[in-house]
């Protein structure tokens, strides 16, 4: 029998129970439900709203109700409407009457706001931990890569030498500043909704600031009707989970890039790799073109969010129920992806030769024939149209700028001398460029031991 049968003449149907039940995915949150109650209990206690003896029996049996779910000694009903129904069916089956004073001054649609907020806080820390993870192994791989040279690309065009350890540093530092986004997340998610009471708030005598300290949340929702409506702090960690998958995705092209013959800067271990059905010589990368694949349903959560909560009126409605799967989604998609993203990195052999080769290719030190020109007083404008000038030269002779004799330079402008051979060389063009965040063995140093800094690692 449903709750509310005093106020209905029929009973549900199982299609309108099934349709409208979240148990199958609001289950997760048992011990947040849980742990919320029992704080709220402890409140109702402490402030005289119920008896210090039912406050007590309230909470113990609560903890048994939480350790049976745990050890799989108690299982979700699932014809159960959710979650909060559930336990608080189970505690009224345990202790009756005293059971049924649990929900004083409180409602589910403050329920339902704690939990999700306590789950996310939880899930929060463990995203933080595997995306801290994730940035180690890349730092671990930068740090044996400063003396690695690659081409550095725009538009996919060899660009200017770089190392690989800049390379694999943006990334670290998208990821740092993924984290500072979660963080910044869980202050306004760290807030106690508990005391809403629905909506409008109570006559009773509460202690929100008490429920919030038990729960070690920061503070609690300024306003009644904004506590039990605000899903903000899901759209936030969504989009912030959002970027982050972004991230991992554009890695995961690079990846899928790097591995082909094309390429073959990189080989991934044969542990991370699959093969094909039909072609007995490939090798893919599945998991990097899933971890880009997946990127699309997260993005896809977000919008389920934001379109969720555009339309409905204060405060809460049933619509919001549509918005754990999307959080949860995202959430276990971004877990899911760190998990697998951190040992595929790991075990990836680099291919040191290739990416040499390719940077001594495609005239990636131009810019820095002009930078000698200008070091010599020449305009920049002017050296970079000479150096242009010269890169035409080399692709007319099928020869490059280190081999060019030093007539054909000549040619262009007498302030070449022998030492530009010195200026173009690939390691200078690399090594010298030692401003901050740039390729140079110090400044990759740097950059690595800064992000260790602020990251604790
Ligand atoms: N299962 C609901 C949800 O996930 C809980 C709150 C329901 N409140 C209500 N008054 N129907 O949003």
């Amino acid at each position: 029998m449903a709750m509310w049968a005093g106020r209905f003449k029929k009973e549900e149907s199982k299609d309108v129970n099934d349709f409208n039940s979240s148990i199958s995915f609001d289950s997760r949150m048992f011990e947040q439900d849980i742990l919320g109650s029992i704080a709220h209990a402890t409140m109702l206690g402490h402030q005289n709203i119920i008896s210090k003896a039912d406050s007590e029996l309230i909470c113990k049996t609560l903890g048994e109700i939480l350790e049976d779910i745990k050890c799989g000694k108690l299982l979700f009903d699932y014809d159960a409407e959710d979650i909060h129904m559930f336990v608080e069916a189970e505690l009224t089956k345990r202790i009756g009457e005293v059971g049924k004073r649990l929900h004083t001054s409180r409602s589910r649609n403050d329920q339902v706001a704690l939990d999700i907020r306590l789950y996310l806080r939880d899930e929060i820390k463990n995203i933080k931990d595997l995306t801290l993870n994730l940035i180690n192994v890349i730092l671990n791989l930068a740090d044996k890569n400063k003396e690695t040279i690659m081409p550095g690309y725009t538009h996919l065009q060899r660009a200017q030498p770089i190392t690989f350890a800049n390379h694999l540093l943006a990334y670290a530092t998208m990821l740092a500043r993924d984290i500072e986004r979660l963080d910044d997340t869980n202050k306004r998610l760290n807030r106690n909704p508990l005391g809403s009471c629905a909506l409008a708030g109570t006559t009773y005598n509460i202690d929100r600031e008490m429920v919030a300290s038990l729960l070690h949340m920061d503070s609690v929702t300024p306003n009644t009707l904004d506590g039990v409506s605000d899903r903000d702090f899901c759209v936030e960690l969504a989009s912030a989970i959002a970027i982050m998958q972004m991230h991992l995705s554009r890695f995961s092209e690079e990846i899928i890039m790097w591995s082909s013959w094309e390429f073959k800067f990189i080989d991934l271990d044969d542990a991370y790799s699959t093969g094909s059905s039909i072609m007995p010589q490939k090798k893919n990368p599945d998991i990097a073109e899933l971890v880009r694949g997946k990127t699309g349903r997260v993005y896809g959560n977000l919008i389920t969010l934001l379109t969720m909560l555009k339309g409905i009126p204060l405060a809460y409605n049933k619509d919001m129920q549509e918005d754990k799967q999307a959080i949860f989604d995202s959430v276990d998609t971004i877990k899911d992806c760190l998990k697998i993203f951190a040992p595929m990195l790991e075990t990836m052999s680099v291919n040191k030769d290739n990416m040499k080769k390719a940077a001594a290719k495609g005239f990636i030190n131009a810019t820095d024939l002009a930078d000698y020109l200008v070091k010599k007083g020449m305009a920049f404008r002017t050296a970079y149209k000479i150096s242009g000038t010269l890169v035409a030269v080399c692709i007319d002779k099928n020869t490059t700028l280190e081999e060019l004799p030093l007539e054909e330079y000549k040619k262009l402008s007498d302030l070449f001398e022998d030492d530009l051979y010195e200026a173009i060389d690939l390691r200078n063009a690399t090594f010298k460029r030692t401003s901050q965040g740039a390729s140079s063995i110090e400044s990759t140093a740097k950059q690595i031991a800064d992000l260790k800094k602020e990251l604790g690692l």
